[in-house]
């Protein structure tokens, strides 16, 4: 895959990095959440309490949602588009990470819904890591928000790749390397916290009872 064509056509690449950047508002505020949150399991959802005021309106969570549907409809379409064309590290961590994040982001979202309308909890701190006391879901888990954080760097690493790669190739690799690296080191800390291997973690039994204990 070549720099001029990778996600062609232009016109879907471009509007998939706009909707990018205004999700990108909120995975930021997200993000830090959890990196406050590693404070403990009280430090994060008095956070959360706070980042929700600016989140939880009916309209910022209808685009929010909106645009996290064309983010990953648009990424799907262009994964599908380029597949047989994709060559070198940077393209394939692309298509990778873009691919999983799509998934992730598509059960994650309908997860946080339905914990509100079908099970009518708080989707706070409590709720991401109840999975993680509800043997056997740890397994599940642990891999699915490792690579969920991991994916979104790697991705964010990508498009700053392919900004300065074509031009400095060095500079790209090290910003791509740094942002992975960053990711997993993030990635590996959020999940220690959700499984109670840097702090305690209380889960009231309600929320047990999704997985049927
Ligand atoms: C370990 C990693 C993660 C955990 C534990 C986690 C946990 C949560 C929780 C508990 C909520 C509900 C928030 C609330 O009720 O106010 C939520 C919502 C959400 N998360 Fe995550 N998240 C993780 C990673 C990510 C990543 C990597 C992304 C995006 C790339 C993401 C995108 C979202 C979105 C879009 C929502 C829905 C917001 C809404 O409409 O209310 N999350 N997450």
């Amino acid at each position: 895959m070549k720099d001029d064509d990778q996600l062609a056509p232009q016109g879907l690449r471009g509007l998939h990095a706009l909707s990018a950047f205004f999700i990108g508002f909120f995975v930021l505020l997200h993000m830090t959440n959890h990196l406050v949150g590693l404070g403990g399991q009280e430090t994060h959802i008095a956070f959360m309490a706070q980042a929700r005021q600016i989140y939880r309106q009916p309209y910022v969570e209808v685009a929010l949602v909106g645009l996290i549907l064309w983010q990953v409809g648009s990424g799907l379409f262009m994964l599908a588009r380029n597949l047989t064309r994709i060559k070198g590290v940077a393209a394939w961590a692309q298509a990778l990470s873009g691919g999983y994040l799509a998934l992730f982001l598509l059960v994650h979202v309908t997860a946080v819904i339905a914990g509100r309308a079908a099970f009518g909890l708080d989707t706070d701190f409590r709720y991401a890591a109840a999975g993680f006391f509800a043997a056997p879901w740890h397994w599940f888990f642990a891999p699915y928000y490792f690579l969920g954080v991991l994916a979104l760097f790697v991705h964010v690493g990508c498009a700053a790749y392919w900004n300065v790669g074509a031009s400095r190739p060095m500079l790209g690799a090290t910003l791509l390397g740094g942002f992975a690296g960053l990711g997993a080191l993030f990635a590996g800390l959020i999940v220690m916290a959700l499984s109670g291997a840097l702090f305690p973690v209380a889960i009231p039994a309600h929320y047990l009872a999704p997985y049927g204990q």
